[in-house]
């Protein structure tokens, strides 16, 4: 009785942004009241959009029927008042990966969520050790990374912090599984598993193209009909955001010392000219206005 009563405990979302929205969307699917803050009004009104054309589609596709999708959106809330953020185990930021940002949003969270609750950041690249140690509850405080679409990718990544204690583990693994996400513990180290082993592989896409070992196309067939990826690596990289592709290379090359891991000048040159991918139409394909 107890773990259920935690499993639809509410939960604060911090950052209405791609994977803000979409880990908001997750939760309150799942059954939970979501308080969706953003520092940005504008961001929170496209992220509150975003989720509504998710769960549009979603009932378009006959997953969802129309009284689960007002349901869901009626769960979440971007207002404060009268939200009983007393009662919430858990809070997930999903803020921009700039430490010092989430470095003042932990301190914010640390004091409105109660004690024993759950922070939880969803970094892709920052450390969640130095992450907890600006908080007074890095025993309670771990990564929680989600993947992009987060309301279709199975996978949380659930990261162990060196304070992170073992229950703050455990009951993290729960919830993960009560999203109808399969979660899976890993330690703090750069890029944790998933950006080690995927951005590498960007990365060395975006120097084949760079290189003219092939075109962009060729490239991204190899690895969708070689190795059944669902998508190829260019077209994944604009999906995830060439900025961010680039962050997590720098963070991989910086943590590590080792020259396997240096960004590709091609993708520095495109995130210099603001071709970032799909949020911006163009990245290594053009998406129009
Ligand atoms: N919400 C609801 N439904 C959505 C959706 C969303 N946000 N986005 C797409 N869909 C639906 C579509 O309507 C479509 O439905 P049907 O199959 O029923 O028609 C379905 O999902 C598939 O979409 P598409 O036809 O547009 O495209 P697709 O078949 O290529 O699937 C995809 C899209 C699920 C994104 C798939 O291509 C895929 O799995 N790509 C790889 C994604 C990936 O690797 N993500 C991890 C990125 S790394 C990361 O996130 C971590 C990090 O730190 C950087």
């Amino acid at each position: 009785m107890a773990d259920v009563a935690v499993a639809l405990a509410p939960v604060v979302v911090v950052g209405a942004g791609t994977m803000g929205n979409g880990i908001a969307q997750t939760f309150a699917a799942s059954g939970r009241r979501v308080l969706l803050l953003d520092a940005n009004e504008a961001a929170l009104k496209k992220g509150l959009g975003a989720i509504e054309k998710s769960l549009g589609k979603l009932v378009e596709k006959g997953k969802l029927d129309a009284g689960a999708r007002a349901e869901t959106l009626a769960r979440i809330v971007t207002e404060r008042a009268g939200f009983p953020v007393a009662d919430c185990s858990i809070a997930v930021e999903a803020v921009p990966e700039k430490l010092e940002i989430k470095r003042r949003v932990f301190e914010m969270l640390d004091q409105l969520l109660p004690p024993g609750a759950i922070l939880a950041t969803n970094t892709s690249s920052i450390s969640i050790t130095e992450l907890a140690a600006a908080t007074t509850r890095p025993a309670r405080f771990l990564g929680m990374h989600f993947m992009n679409p987060v309301p279709l990718m199975p996978l949380v990544e659930v990261v162990r912090g060196v304070e992170t204690d073992d229950a703050t583990i455990d009951e993290t693994v729960a919830l993960s599984k009560a999203l109808g996400k399969t979660p899976v513990v890993v330690a703090d180290r750069p890029g944790f598993v998933s950006n080690r082993v995927l951005m590498p592989m960007i990365n060395e896409a975006a120097f084949t193209l760079m290189e003219g070992v092939a075109d962009r196309d060729a490239i991204d067939a190899v690895m969708k009909l070689g190795m059944s990826h669902p998508m190829g690596p260019l077209a994944l990289a604009d999906l995830i955001g060439l900025d961010v592709c680039l962050d997590i290379m720098e963070v991989l090359h910086r943590g590590f010392g080792d020259s396997k891991y240096r960004p590709c000048p091609l993708l520095r040159s495109m995130v210099a000219a603001g071709r970032l991918g799909r949020k911006t139409g163009r990245g290594f394909y053009d998406y129009g206005a």
